[in-house]
């Protein structure tokens, strides 16, 4: 057994679906899970019902974070249609805003590109815009980050047109950074048919091989790996009109493991892209005597059942993967250890409130 210390995790993009959904995800769930998965900080989407979108709502899901969360978290807010002039004045409490520029899950979505404008006139310069922006509407998102001259996230690149766009892009210094999910490292079109038509549906969709191919061979200009956990359940899934999104929290780690076993990927690459990048690009805070600890060498098959995501199911179902977590330690606590979630809903702390209770108790 090789065990290995890694820093604690950060997933960038999650949906933990608390407010309006507890049936697929709760912050307790989802917390759970990510603690399982190594993370000890997420960043949550405002795509829940009420969206995340202005002063009351983003109080209403902060306070269901104080209370339930076992990890320490962001939450987002997002760009509508008429919230421009007021959503800037929760920038320091976000963890940035989300602009939803293409139909994915939920109502956000914005299509004229002067409500693009209008927020990236008002949002502070300096905090994080993460946008879902596919295709042209990514190149569109990527001139706005040349005229506003200001950083723009792109959220699940996936196909080899995006990341070879988004390499000319940095080649110019435009201020763009990305990241990939692990559904469109490991899968792809081919997959589907033992997924399941209803189970594969993913914003971006599933994309060709030829794509796949194309984010491993530009790695280099892939900033940070997220999973865009996007938990819906199996009759949800299975059912009329299944929404799109797959859980990720604990499989992430995993794959991504048994890929540095693989030699397609080195440790350190997944460091920079889990821990170091995103600190820097969403500025945020170190977590104090906080680690992983990893058997890199241990075989396992994955299995939905096992988890702590309250979706319980996994494209991954059955495969064969090298490396588990065996224990998180978050801010000197044993959060989790073999199977077992040891913190308590209401331990994690919320990162962007003030200098932070973060330090205490160090
Ligand atoms: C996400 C969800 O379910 O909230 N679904 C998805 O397919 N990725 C929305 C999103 O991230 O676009
Ligand atoms: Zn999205
Ligand atoms: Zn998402």
């Amino acid at each position: 057994m090789s065990s290995l210390r890694l820093p604690g995790l950060i997933d960038i993009h999650v949906h933990l679906r608390e407010p309006g959904a507890t049936h697929k995800e709760d912050w307790d769930s989802g917390t759970a899970a990510a603690l399982a998965g190594g993370f000890t900080l997420v960043l949550a989407m405002p795509n829940t019902q009420p969206p995340i979108t202005d002063e009351a709502s983003l109080q209403e899901v902060l306070l269901l974070a104080s209370q339930k969360a076992r990890c320490d978290y962001a939450q987002y807010v997002g760009a509508g249609a008429d919230n421009a002039g007021h959503v800037a004045a929760l920038a320091s409490r976000a963890a940035g805003l989300k602009m939803y520029l293409d139909q994915t899950y939920g109502p956000l979505r914005l299509d004229d590109m002067r409500l693009w404008m209008n927020h990236l006139e008002s949002w502070p310069p300096d905090r994080p815009i993460v946008a879902h922006a596919e295709g042209r509407t990514l190149a569109a998102m990527i001139l706005m980050a040349q005229l506003f001259n200001r950083p723009i996230h792109l959220a699940h690149v996936s196909r080899a047109e995006e990341i070879l766009l988004i390499r000319r892009a940095k080649e110019k210094g435009i201020p763009v950074t990305c990241e990939v999910c692990p559904h469109h490292l490991f899968l792809s079109q081919e997959d589907i048919p033992s997924i399941g038509e209803g189970r594969s549906e993913v914003r971006p969709r599933l994309n060709t091989p030829e794509d796949q191919r194309c984010l491993w061979e530009n790695l280099e200009v892939i900033d940070c790996f997220a999973t865009d956990h996007a938990p819906h359940t199996l009759s949800e899934k299975d059912g009329q009109n299944p929404p799109p999104g797959f859980p990720g929290l604990e499989t992430i780690l995993p794959l991504l493991l048994t890929a540095v076993h693989q030699e397609k990927l080195s440790l350190d690459d997944l460091i920079t892209r889990l821990y170091t990048n995103p600190r820097k690009i969403f500025n945020l805070p170190e977590q104090p005597n906080t680690w992983i600890e990893v058997d890199i060498d241990q075989e396992w098959t994955i299995q939905a059942q096992e988890f702590f995501t309250r979706c319980a199911w996994t494209p991954f179902e059955g495969w064969s993967v090298k490396g588990r977590v065996e224990r998180v330690i978050l801010r000197g606590q044993v959060a989790y250890e073999n199977g077992r979630v040891l913190a308590h809903p209401g331990y994690g702390r919320s990162i962007r409130e003030i200098g932070l209770s973060l330090s205490s108790g160090a």
